[in-house]
């Protein structure tokens, strides 16, 4: 039964996730599907429930872990150039789902429209950003946003002001939806003073993290004040390596593929960073990335 017939976007088949995630690991999705546009979408997720399919959602791939089993159904991306659109009306910047951060971050440098810049160096695409509320040190994506246009799974969409969104540290409740489109509100700045800004980011994070090796970023959430990366590091576990993962020497938040690293490899080292933070200071770490078993 080839359901998706009447599809027009992209589709492919037992396609290796290891190729679309920044940590270069994951098994292969049954079905890879990047639809075309809106009503594309909506056919897909009607399809999607009279086949009863599992389908999970991927932005850019840099906060994933799948498994190396690969996952079941559908993984949906809105990657077409429908959903990388982007538009500037005065000082709001109207984004797709699957623009790339750092590209929406260059253009609003160009306009003069300032904002964005903590978000430099971060991987990821603009839906990704405000699913996770993205931020460093108490400036996060949320503080930015005036409106998301959403569909639910029904194929229903809406438009949620700021003021319906509940943003948390790295969650919102857009999780329960496919996010479309976001508006973004900035301020008008000198341009070089936006560039300087970039770089320090750039360059603060070349310091700090490895950035030289596959891996997907932080893999645990900060628990409430203090940094998962501190605490793993104290309890000695920088360089830690299981098969080709590795606890990364540079900042101990960061697991590292050192090439064929498997989704077992990782997990286990969470494991063990989780149990070893617990027994040492009592405090429990939860993961960051998402885990797809
Ligand atoms: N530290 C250590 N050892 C380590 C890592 C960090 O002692 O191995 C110490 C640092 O010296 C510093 C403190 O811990 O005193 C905080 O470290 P850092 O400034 O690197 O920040 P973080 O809390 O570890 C958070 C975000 C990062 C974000 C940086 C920006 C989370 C989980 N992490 O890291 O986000 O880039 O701030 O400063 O919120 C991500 O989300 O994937 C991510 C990397």
């Amino acid at each position: 039964m080839n359901w998706w017939k009447g599809l027009k976007g992209k589709i492919r088949f037992s396609e290796p996730l290891k190729a679309h995630t920044t940590f270069g690991i994951g098994g292969p999705a049954e079905f890879f599907i990047e639809p075309k546009d809106i009503k594309d979408l909506k056919s897909l997720l009607s399809l999607r429930k009279r086949y009863k399919l599992p389908l999970l959602l991927m932005g850019a791939g840099s906060n994933i872990l799948p498994s190396d089993k690969g996952v079941k159904g559908i993984v949906l991306r809105l990657s077409s150039p429908y959903f990388k659109q982007i538009v500037f009306r005065n000082n709001s910047v109207e984004a797709g789902s699957g623009v790339i951060l750092s590209k929406m971050i260059n253009l609003a440098k160009g306009r003069g429209l300032s904002g964005l810049e903590f978000m430099a160096g971060m991987p990821g695409t603009v839906a990704g950003a405000l699913v996770m509320n993205a931020g460093i040190s108490g400036r996060n994506i949320a503080d930015l946003v005036e409106k998301v246009a959403v569909m639910d799974y029904n194929g229903n969409i809406r438009v949620r002001r700021k003021d319906e969104i509940k943003f948390g540290y790295r969650k919102s409740n857009l999780d329960k939806y496919i996010i479309l489109s976001s508006a973004l509100r900035l301020t008008k700045k000198n341009k070089k003073k936006i560039e300087e800004e970039i770089l320090e980011h750039i360059n603060r994070r070349r310091l700090t993290q490895d950035l030289s090796s596959p891996s997907a970023g932080c893999v645990f959430k900060n628990p409430g004040g203090d940094s998962a990366g501190r605490l793993i590091d104290l309890c000695g576990l920088k360089g830690k390596t299981i098969g080709r993962a590795a606890i990364s020497k540079k900042h101990a938040n960061f697991v590292i593929n050192r090439g064929g690293a498997q989704a077992q490899d990782v997990l286990k080292l969470m494991d063990l960073a989780k149990r070893r933070v617990k027994r040492k200071f009592g405090i429990m770490l939860h993961p960051e990335i998402k885990i797809w078993q």
